[in-house]
């Protein structure tokens, strides 16, 4: 889809979209198009019930003399509470409304509304995102498909007074959309297209934008010692690896690090502790953490921030086998701490703990944070909303709670503690791999904190927010790329030179 940005006004397209505020007041565009059409837009509101609230739509047909399809009268509410979210949003639902409309053209009379927090060019932006990212399908493996639910639009054009600066500031947004629709692509394809080796193949493709990628393999991890990440792939037919990107957009050389490191279990059957079979097709996602990490690579690198990150991914494939470690097994994990694996489903942690000690080890980051599909008992506590953090640091926390406020990808704090820690200490070895029956959540983010030595440190666990079974403004039902836009955000906000 192509999206542009120009000074014009009036309808070029096969849709025309045009604003109304709160009480029914009309924006200059939507009384250009009254006077064309004779007062249709105003009899539409009073006979529609149309109050101009935020998000509420008319689709009209369009008369004769407009040489358009049809007008689409859309609410945004008060003009002091439009902000950049609102305008994202109201993007999302334009673009929900036409996607498989028949029509191929959309111009949108993007006046900026006078009285809003933000400015015209940030409104037009911003409405662009949302409509990329409402856009966005996944459909390549539809050999058939019905002509009334195929996406059918292919260019937008955004009528903005401040044409030029929404143009620039897109530029850049369109990159972190980039890495978006990279991350719900690789949290899409199924699992046995995407295995730890086709995984690292595909993260390579970051090397065309200068992220520096390196790909572990299974001797040169054991070398390494990581037998807690090794013993999760030891029954499968795919060989493990980790793959290190990095991003040196810093000015200074030396600077240390932003860490992202990412759960990538490409597929999570459980393992001995085979998980019941209904359901288990969703398991595909288990690589959500590290496709928001690779995603946010490749907004970062896309945009050219100018930050030094590192993205750590540890890929592994989680199948039962008569190679597969059994519970009981101990394994000893890089840091030289031993583990015994009571579950072998709890297999997320144990790959996490050599990635994080690796990337703590080798990089000496400033900060560290991980992202997980960890556990389920995170969507138990706080549904498909909110991911959890654990942290051990109040400032970065902080830090990651406002940027998650700001691109409406919430993040929602939970405790740690000695209490909880004790739950997984085990009678024959350092740590056991789960805790007891409550607090599943908190009991997985303490085994991870015991690798993290003293940096600070952010575990986010997104196993409720990587994927989504209803639409919302910003994503169509599945992956919703959930992180990407929180890690570039906290990047933006506090990393860059
Ligand atoms: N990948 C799962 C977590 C998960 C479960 C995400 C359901 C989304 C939906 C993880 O590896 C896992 O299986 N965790 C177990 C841990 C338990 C065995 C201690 C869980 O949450 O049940
Ligand atoms: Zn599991
Ligand atoms: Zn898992």
């Amino acid at each position: 889809m192509n999206i542009i940005f120009n000074k014009k006004s009036l309808p070029t397209a096969d849709a025309h979209v045009i604003f109304v505020y709160a009480n029914g007041k009309l924006s200059d565009s939507a009384s250009k198009i009254d006077k064309a059409t004779g007062g249709l837009v105003k009899r539409a509101i009073i006979i529609g019930h149309f109050s101009g609230k935020f998000g509420q739509i008319i689709d009209l047909v369009a008369p004769e003399n407009l040489e358009i399809n049809r007008v689409l009268v859309v609410g945004l509410g008060r003009e002091t509470e439009i902000d950049i979210l609102r305008a994202q949003k109201i993007g999302g639902k334009i673009m929900a409304k036409l996607i498989s409309s028949g029509d191929e053209q959309i111009s949108i009379a993007a006046d900026a509304p006078a009285r809003s927090n933000i400015s015209d060019a940030e409104f037009a932006a911003h409405m662009a995102l949302g409509i990329r990212l409402r856009r966005y399908r996944f459909d390549k493996y539809f050999t058939k498909q019905e002509e009334a639910k195929k996406p059918s639009v292919i260019g937008v054009s955004i009528m903005s007074a401040s044409a030029l600066n929404a143009k620039k500031l897109f530029a850049d947004l369109d990159k972190v959309a980039d890495g978006v629709e990279f991350a719900r692509d690789l949290v899409t394809e199924p699992g046995n297209v995407i295995y730890p080796e086709s995984y690292a193949e595909k993260i390579k493709e970051l090397s065309s934008l200068g992220v520096d990628v390196e790909i572990l393999d299974e001797d040169t991890m054991e070398e390494l010692g990581m037998g807690a990440l090794l013993g999760v792939g030891q029954g499968s037919a795919c060989e493990s690896h980790m793959v290190i990107m990095r991003w040196q957009g810093s000015e200074n050389t030396d600077e240390p690090p932003v860490a992202f490191i990412g759960k990538g279990v490409t597929f999570d059957t459980g393992g001995i502790s085979l998980k019941p079979g209904s359901g288990m097709e969703d398991m595909k996602f288990d690589m959500g953490g590290s496709a928001a990490v690779v995603g946010a690579m490749k907004a970062l690198a896309g945009r050219k921030a100018k930050a030094n990150v590192v993205g750590v991914v540890g890929l592994v494939e989680n199948m039962p086998s008569s190679t597969a470690q059994r519970p009981g097994d101990v394994v000893t994990s890089m840091s030289g701490q031993t583990i015994e694996i009571i579950n072998t489903d709890a297999e997320g942690r144990l790959v996490l703990a050599d990635a994080l000690w690796y990337t703590q080890d080798r990089f000496k980051p400033k900060v560290m944070l991980d992202l997980a599909t960890l556990t389920g008992a995170i969507m138990v506590a706080l549904g498909q909303e909110y991911a959890g953090i654990f942290s051990n640091n109040d400032a970065l926390s902080e830090k990651l709670t406002e940027a998650g406020r700001q691109v409406d990808e919430p993040v929602w704090r939970m405790p740690l503690g000695n209490a909880y820690d004790k739950q997984i200490n085990s009678k024959i070895a350092d740590m056991k791999n789960m805790g007891g029956k409550y607090a599943g959540s908190i009991a997985a983010a303490q085994f991870l904190q015991r690798y993290v030595n003293d940096v600070p440190w952010v575990h986010i666990d997104i196993a409720g927010t990587a994927w989504k079974t209803e639409t919302s403004d910003m994503a169509d039902r599945g992956a919703t790329g959930y992180g990407v836009r929180l890690l570039d955000q906290l990047v933006r906000n506090n990393y860059e030179d």
